[in-house]
């Protein structure tokens, strides 16, 4: 992947984590679409970053979020605001087999915005310009996080986020 883009954050406490993930959201603007890869150990952060995203994107509040690992696919839309948040969870896919089953190639090609956790079980299936947002634990108080844009889409998706405010997230509808 040809990084043109880092940034990198020191996050205290998953509330912090969640309002990263707002952050992402309102970054996205004027289209609401994109694909984030979050990578990460287990327990890492990845789901509670979603939160934040699907807050921000007002499709879900942050207790509708959880971990999608049996499903491997949840979506979630805010119909009047013509928003989807696709979150995946490929800790158990087969490849892009699966990706295809799912439709997430749909998904994947543009209209929604789409967070992909163990994005390395389909990485034939994603395209090299997408934002990647890598947590590693400091301990149980932090973790710290690296995000990565892979080409020119992702790099002003990260610019964007660079100068965006806090936000508290679009009403769910
Ligand atoms: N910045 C942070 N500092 C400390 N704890 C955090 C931080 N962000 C998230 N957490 C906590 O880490 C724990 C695991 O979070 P989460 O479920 O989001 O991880 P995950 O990476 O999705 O895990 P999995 O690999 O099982 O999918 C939760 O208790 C969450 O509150
Ligand atoms: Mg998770």
């Amino acid at each position: 992947m040809t990084i043109s883009a880092t940034v990198e954050e020191r996050l205290e406490g998953p509330d912090a984590t969640r309002e990263l993930g707002r952050r992402l959201a309102c970054a996205l603007a004027p289209a609401s679409e994109g694909v984030v890869t979050l990578s990460g150990h287990l327990g890492a952060g990845k789901t509670t970053l979603v939160k934040g995203l699907a807050e921000g994107l007002g499709v879900a509040t942050a207790d509708d979020v959880t971990s999608p690992t049996f499903l491997r696919l949840v979506r979630y839309e805010n119909a009047s605001q013509r928003v989807q948040l696709v979150h995946v969870d490929a800790y158990r896919m087969r490849g892009e087999e699966d990706v295809f089953e799912l439709g997430l190639d749909e998904d994947l090609a543009g209209g929604a915005v789409v967070a992909v956790e163990w994005p390395e079980m389909i990485e034939a299936a994603l395209s090299s310009d997408i934002l990647d947002v890598t947590l590693d634990h400091g301990d149980e108080t932090y973790r710290t996080v690296h995000i990565a844009a892979g080409g020119p889409t992702s790099s002003a998706w990260l610019a964007r986020l660079a100068n965006a405010a806090v936000v508290e997230g679009r009403p769910t509808s």
